[in-house]
């Protein structure tokens, strides 16, 4: 078979078959199809779209270009979470321990941020000698011995996705659904889970803008996901402001220890307890989410899931006194305050100016390569709604020395929108799309 015939096939708009894709995906990861030719296949990919059974056996063999985790060994049913990436998203921090403390085995491997996006890993190495880089066998160990252990993509995962993810990132092609969907789901399947819960983020801090693309997108993944046989649900939640008050690492690492004492925001709060709901139901361990609510109340106000935090933290090398003290956590030298210009309310909070302006103080990364910066951040005080006088604080920068600081305070200042009239009230959960599984 040759390639050219593959990619003549899809230019054409033609539905490729399993053997075609499997032999595309198998010669790409070995290296015998060059990246010239995997370029033009994902060109034509994200110009022509794929049929819902082309793109799960796409999937399925970017999945198998690598290992597939055995977690057969580790009881129950084994249920991760996925965040299509917003600002100020530090859910997984609190979600895991939570859901882990209440029974369910979270295998949960995670991404760095980009852009204007944090990552979860990022925020988990805000912990003092916290390590994010277990063995596969460690990583089975500690899910089976604590019900949860939290950690980067390894180099045997996936490895067609990260060669076709970095051959996106350069051909215009990373915004195409097909191939966001088959890039998510290829590395989750891959954990080895049962079931998974996905957050699609919709608005202008999120990958999809509108609510009829991050649907589409949300759909997609549930069909992949039905048709591996796993059951999936995927929320559709609002990114139109900043989660939480806090963006940036240590800084939001704090706010997630919060909600799992039962301090958190109440926005941060209520997703996680609604996320955390339904990975109880699919986890098998609650009938219903009025159950699974209580349970995991339960474990906030008990303690159990700040203990199993801590039991993470310990585990994984980091210092687990930061759950009582989060004083512990890095923090930064300066900080500049951004005043209300005038009286009234908040009618708009652009999440993607503030996330870039954390980026610029350099909590976040431009290229893959650059390093972060754990301490700095942006601390939004007011959120969408809520009055303001003139002169209050509406975000703090923090920073060290950083030469983009007037740069950042000037997005800082310019994504607030005040107006005299309240903005009717915004729904933070959206949508929900179930699957059921082929
Ligand atoms: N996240 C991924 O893992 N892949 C994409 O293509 C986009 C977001």
């Amino acid at each position: 078979m040759h390639a050219q015939e593959i990619l003549a096939a899809k230019r054409a708009a033609q539905k490729l078959t399993p053997s075609q894709i499997r032999h595309f995906i198998d010669g790409y990861t070995e290296g015998s199809i060059p990246d010239y030719q995997a370029a033009a296949l994902v060109m034509a990919i994200a110009i022509h779209g794929m049929e819902p059974d082309e793109l799960a056996v796409w999937t399925e063999a970017m999945l198998h270009s690598g290992e597939v985790l055995d977690l057969s060994g580790v009881e129950g049913v084994k249920v991760d979470k996925h965040s299509t990436g917003g600002v100020g998203d530090k859910i997984s921090l609190c979600l895991a321990p939570m859901v882990a403390a209440c029974g369910v085995p979270v295998p949960m491997i995670s991404g760095r941020g980009l852009g204007h996006t944090g990552g979860t890993l990022d925020k988990l190495e805000a912990i003092p000698g916290f390590s994010v880089g277990l063995t596969t066998e460690q990583f089975i160990d500690q899910v089976g011995r604590l019900g949860v252990a939290l950690i980067g993509q390894t180099e045997t995962l996936a490895p067609a996705d990260r060669k076709l993810y970095a051959l996106r990132d350069v051909t215009a092609t990373v915004d195409s659904i097909p191939l966001i969907a088959s890039s998510i789901m290829s590395k989750k399947l891959a954990e080895g889970i049962d079931a998974l819960v996905l957050d699609v983020k919709v608005g202008d801090g999120a990958f999809m803008k509108t609510l009829p693309e991050a649907r589409t997108l949300a759909q997609t993944l549930v069909d992949i996901g039905s048709r591996a046989g796993k059951a999936v649900t995927a929320f559709l939640t609002s990114m139109d402001q900043v989660l939480g008050h806090q963006v940036g690492n240590a800084n939001e690492t704090a706010e997630a220890i919060e909600v799992v004492k039962g301090t958190g925001p109440k926005d941060v709060t209520e997703l996680t307890l609604t996320l955390g709901c339904e990975m109880l139901v699919l986890g098998g361990v609650c009938e219903d989410t009025n159950e699974a609510r209580r349970k995991l109340e339960q474990s906030v106000a008990s303690g159990a899931a700040a203990q199993k935090l801590r039991s993470v933290i310990e585990a994984q090398r980091g210092d687990a006194a930061v759950v009582d003290d989060p004083g512990r956590l890095p923090t930064s030298s300066h900080q500049k305050k951004v005043p209300a210009q005038k009286d009234g309310h908040v009618a708009q909070m652009k999440s993607r100016s503030i996330g870039r302006a954390a980026m610029l103080l350099g909590a976040g990364r431009r290229k893959a390569e650059d390093s972060i910066d754990p301490g700095v951040g942006v601390e939004v005080t007011k959120k969408v709604g809520e009055p303001v006088n003139k002169g209050d604080t509406l975000a703090i920068l923090r920073y060290n020395e950083r030469d983009e600081l007037d740069e950042a305070v000037a997005l800082v200042e310019n994504s607030f929108v005040v107006e005299e009239q309240a903005p009717p009230a915004q729904s933070l959960i959206l949508e929900v799309i179930r699957g059921s599984r082929k």
